[in-house]
């Protein structure tokens, strides 16, 4: 027992060193994504809910692109391990469409942090029998805007 307790003390040092030095992924700040769509999220709250904008690099409309609030929510379940899964809706200003994005924030292998998502874009149609080809789907991978002065 008295040899054993010097060992389970550098063990629990060990563990709880690389408990902190994990880094987490945090949702907030502006991200860019490999269409080159720029979006910032403000801060996430105790709930986990938070708020931001997004000005998207294309457009399935001709109208002319503008920025556009969105909404969403993260999880603040214990087992997320600093990588949490989200979703966020964006609800486009100059279209009548809406964007539902869903995703995970992961650090990559060089410790950098990237959203992986998926996204439904919902168009209006004029009648049901255009339903069919209302709703397109993707993929969309974004990485983090360096910070500004
Ligand atoms: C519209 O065209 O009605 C609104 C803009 C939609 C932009 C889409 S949302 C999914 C994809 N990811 C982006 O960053 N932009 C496109």
């Amino acid at each position: 027992m008295v040899q054993a307790t010097p060992f389970l003390l550098v063990l629990f040092l060990a563990l709880g060193a690389h408990g902190l030095s994990v880094k987490k992924c945090s949702l907030t700040g502006r991200w860019v994504n490999d269409l080159g769509s720029n979006m910032t999220i403000m801060t996430v709250n105790a709930n986990g809910d938070f708020a931001g904008s997004y000005h998207t690099a294309v457009t399935a409309t001709s109208n002319e692109i503008k920025l556009s609030p969105l909404k969403g929510t993260l999880q603040k379940s214990p087992n997320q391990k600093g990588q949490p899964t989200f979703g966020f809706t964006v609800n486009w200003s100059f279209s009548d469409s809406i964007t539902v994005f869903t995703g995970q924030c992961f650090v990559d292998e060089d410790g950098k942090e990237v959203l992986k998502t998926m996204w439904l874009l919902r168009s209006h149609v004029e009648s049901i029998k255009s339903d069919w080809k209302a709703t397109r789907v993707g993929i969309n991978v974004f990485t983090r805007l360096p910070t500004q002065e």
